[in-house]
């Protein structure tokens, strides 16, 4: 692909399902199993925070099930050969990215892998079950919750996104429904920045109209093949 220097590529939990991990919104997906008001929001924690600690604790303790797919490795290699700038903006909270060999992944929606003190408000990396309301390791308070936003709550590094959004040659959708803003209206962005825009999905997202260009199938088919072009492999 000719004077591409910017690549933005956004990703949701369609890119870790062939990995085994569930999506929110396809049939017996996780939004199915839970109801969304009481594990992913501020006033389900508030209600009952065993509950939000245990769907969290559940979540993070299934990564040590699974591992990335070719789909995280090809961003991977995406990342180290391609000769302009990448930035990879997710909003799965799982650490497949990393595990895949990206290096610099921008979680807009948190990590499972980190937890957030409500009380000295400080990030530390996290591993363990956060049911037993474990000591902050920064300020010893029980007061830690899982880094992850939830609805209601402000996406992370939204200024960032938005900058390389509008100064990017080609913004990639992968595995993403776009059923949930912010993350949903960043093609819209893109394109009325005169943006390149692709969607790379099982089927066509509820935003597939507004792209340019839409491949549909398997995310560890679609995207090892889509960095080759963009390698010129
Ligand atoms: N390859 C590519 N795409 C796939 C695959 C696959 N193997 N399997 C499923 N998909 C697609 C589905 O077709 C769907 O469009 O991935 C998308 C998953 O959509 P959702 O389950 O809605 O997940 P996502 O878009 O990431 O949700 C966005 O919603 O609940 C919030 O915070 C949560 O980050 C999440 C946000």
């Amino acid at each position: 692909m000719a004077d591409i220097e910017r690549i933005v590529i956004l990703t949701g939990a369609g890119i870790s399902a062939e990995s085994g991990i569930d999506t929110f919104r396809s049939a017996g997906g996780l939004w199915e199993q839970h109801k969304v008001e009481d594990v992913a929001t501020p006033e389900g924690f508030a209600r009952d925070p065993d509950l939000v600690l245990g769907f969290y604790d559940m979540r993070r303790e299934a990564l040590s099930k699974v591992e990335p797919n070719d789909a995280h490795r090809a961003l991977a290699r995406l990342e180290r050969e391609f000769a302009g700038e990448v930035l990879l903006v997710t909003q799965n909270v799982d650490d497949l990215h990393e595990r895949g060999g990206s290096r610099d992944v921008l979680h807009m929606h948190g990590e499972l892998k980190s937890a957030l003190c409500s009380s000295c408000e400080v990030r530390s990396p996290w591993d363990a079950p956060m049911a037993d309301r474990p000591p902050c390791p920064v300020c010893q308070a029980t007061a830690l919750r899982p880094d992850v936003v939830w609805f209601g709550e402000m996406p992370y590094q939204m200024d960032r996104i938005y900058s390389a959004l509008l100064s990017a040659d080609v913004f990639v959708s992968i595995g993403t429904s776009g059923a949930v803003y912010p993350a949903a209206g960043f093609v819209q962005e893109a394109k009325s920045a005169g943006v390149q825009t692709v969607e790379l999905n099982l089927e066509p997202s509820e935003g597939t109209h507004h792209f340019a260009e839409a491949r549909h199938g398997p995310a560890s088919v679609l995207v090892p093949a889509w960095v080759d072009e963009v390698l010129g492999v």
